[in-house]
């Protein structure tokens, strides 16, 4: 058998040509205000899927949740609300603005606690970000009415969760803003690449400004922005990428239901990203593992099913935050959830023998502990 990878790109003809026809047309980027063509395209396909009026294309996730921040003016002296439990972009941001991340703890199902964001939310909290965790939506309503409540915006982590719905609207449509990752593992990619969706118009103009070093028609910056433009191959990439997020989405639901299916009744496992309301779409297949979880992990990659493991240390407890004097919050949600979480590959092209495969080297590898 060969290795199943966790997540891979996803690339057929229809990509190459796109990529091509880019090279062949010599624009390779578009500096204007509104973007390139292919900028311009994938930004509509976007728009539409989230069922937003604004898409602003940029060149990763991160920078679409920097480029956030900085519209809603946050800097030294502000609080942002977010888990600890994230990909350290999540905090690296906060703390590229000069402002202070606030690490809230999580729930059960790895989502950010919104008990916790009560409690920590003070005077100078300027914004919360939750995280759409390996493809799952966060408790939306509750946080935005916390978020209301303090007239703050809620910034949406959906880098992992493009195509995922929350009480039947995708994660992204919002009226602030919510950020999209294109790396080359995400659910649909570009290489590297990010995008913000949002219904505020006014948001949508600061934030195209913000990609462009703030400039509307070329050599007139208004207001600080940086380079955070798509080149136009990784935009061509990205909108072919968007006709087939439904085909991918749909295939991911296929292996995690056959997946769950296939591992029913096993002791010692359990999924917990389980909320009716919501529905997942499985970028990370993840069982909280009872007892020995990293040995499991190594002996399921020696059989050459590609399990990860999405933290193993939590990003308060990272050097540059334990430098910055994070090291002991008390979060204990997170600090269970790290040792215990283990991600299995669902991707659109794991087959499905390749899923009985994977069950049974998990049930395996458990009875033989
Ligand atoms: C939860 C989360 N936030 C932010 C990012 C940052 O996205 P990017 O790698 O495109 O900068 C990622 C992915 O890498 C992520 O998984």
């Amino acid at each position: 058998m060969k290795f199943i990878p966790i997540n891979k790109p996803f690339l057929g003809v229809r990509e190459k040509k796109a990529v091509n026809d880019v090279l062949d047309s010599g624009i390779l980027t578009d500096a204007s205000f509104e973007g390139g063509k292919y900028v311009k395209e994938f930004e509509k396909k976007l728009a539409a899927h989230v069922g937003v009026k604004h898409v602003i294309a940029v060149n990763s996730g991160t920078a679409a949740l920097q480029t956030s921040l900085m519209a809603y003016s946050i800097k030294a002296g502000d609080e942002v609300i977010i888990p600890a439990f994230t990909f350290e972009a999540t905090a690296n941001v906060v703390v590229a603005c000069n402002a202070s991340p606030v690490f809230a703890d999580i729930q059960s199902d790895y989502t950010i606690d919104p008990k916790d964001i009560r409690r920590k939310i003070t005077k100078k909290t300027k914004a919360i970000i939750p995280v759409h965790l390996y493809g799952y939506p966060v408790d939306l309503d509750e946080i935005k009415e916390i978020a209301q409540a303090h007239s703050i915006p809620v910034i949406e982590d959906a880098a992992e969760s493009l195509g995922a719905e929350y009480k039947g609207t995708q994660t992204g449509q919002t009226d602030d803003s919510a950020c999209f990752s294109l790396y080359a593992t995400k659910v649909i990619t570009s290489g590297e690449g990010g995008a913000i969706s949002t219904n505020n118009d006014e948001l949508a103009e600061k934030l195209r400004l913000m990609r462009n070093h703030g400039m509307k028609y070329g050599y007139d910056t208004r207001i600080l922005g940086y380079n955070f433009r798509l080149p136009e191959m990784a935009a061509a990439m990205a909108s072919v990428q968007m006709d087939r997020l439904s085909e991918f989405v749909s295939a991911r639901r296929r292996n995690a239901t056959a997946l769950t299916e296939a591992i029913a009744g096993l002791k010692g496992v359990s999924m917990r990203q389980t909320k009716t309301d919501r529905s997942h779409i499985w970028y990370l297949y993840t069982l909280y593992i009872d007892k020995g979880r990293d040995s499991l992990n190594e002996r399921l990659r020696a059989k050459g099913v590609g399990s990860s493991i999405y933290w193993k240390t939590p990003v308060n407890k990272m050097k540059l935050y334990e430098d910055l004097g994070y090291a002991d919050v008390k979060l204990p949600g997170v600090y269970d959830a790290v040792d215990h979480v283990l991600s299995l590959p669902v991707h659109p092209e794991v087959t499905e023998s390749e899923i009985q495969y994977i069950a049974a080297e998990l049930k395996t590898a458990l009875e033989t502990k």
